[in-house]
């Protein structure tokens, strides 16, 4: 059994509801996926697949600003694989790309103890003004790095997910 690591394709977004679906245990982050697809605000859209079953996502969405900048959310594993490096090896990947993209900064909202294993921080999100800074709020510099501090807009879809 391999696990890869690949685009989303056009035959994919049913399967990608499912797994956003069963990880989350709720509907709001497949539909928060299918408004960002629908609005083209989707930088990446990974799956890992494994003998042709889909079974971990992740996104990446443009930020409104600051420029040159993305929002990693969300990531989603399917529940009887979690916990097997599915997640990490996801976002080690979306990193990777990103990187390659010219992307200069990612932000993520979730839990430290998770995110930071990946160099994300909350400090280097800390003077970066957002509705969602606070202690989850976290961000990873690529490349060279230094980006204007500009607040930290998400792409509308985000705005519905409450
Ligand atoms: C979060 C998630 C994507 C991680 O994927 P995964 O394949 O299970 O994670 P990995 O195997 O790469 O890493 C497992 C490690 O992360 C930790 N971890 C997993 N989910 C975590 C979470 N939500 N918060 C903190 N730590 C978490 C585990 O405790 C484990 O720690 P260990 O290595 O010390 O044992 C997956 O568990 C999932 O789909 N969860 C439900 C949806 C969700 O909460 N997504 C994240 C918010 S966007």
């Amino acid at each position: 059994m391999s696990l890869t690591l690949r685009d989303e394709r056009p035959e994919d977004t049913a399967e990608i509801r499912e797994i956003i679906t069963a990880a989350f245990g709720q509907p709001e982050e497949a539909d928060l996926v299918e408004a960002l697809r629908t609005a083209n605000d989707l930088t990446l859209s990974l799956v890992a697949e494994e003998d042709g079953k889909i079974i971990g996502h992740i996104a990446l969405s443009r930020l409104k600003s600051p420029a040159n900048s993305v929002a990693l959310a969300p990531v989603s594993v399917a529940p009887d694989r979690q916990g097997g490096g599915i997640g990490g090896a996801l976002i080690v990947e979306a990193i990777a790309r990103a990187d390659k993209d010219g992307e200069a900064l990612i932000f993520v909202l979730g839990d430290p103890a998770y995110y930071t294993r990946f160099g994300f921080s909350v400090g280097t999100a800390a003077p970066f003004d957002c509705i969602y800074a606070g202690e989850y709020f976290m961000a990873l510099e690529l490349g060279e790095g230094k980006v204007a501090v500009e607040p930290v807009v998400y792409a509308d879809a985000f705005g519905r997910l409450g």
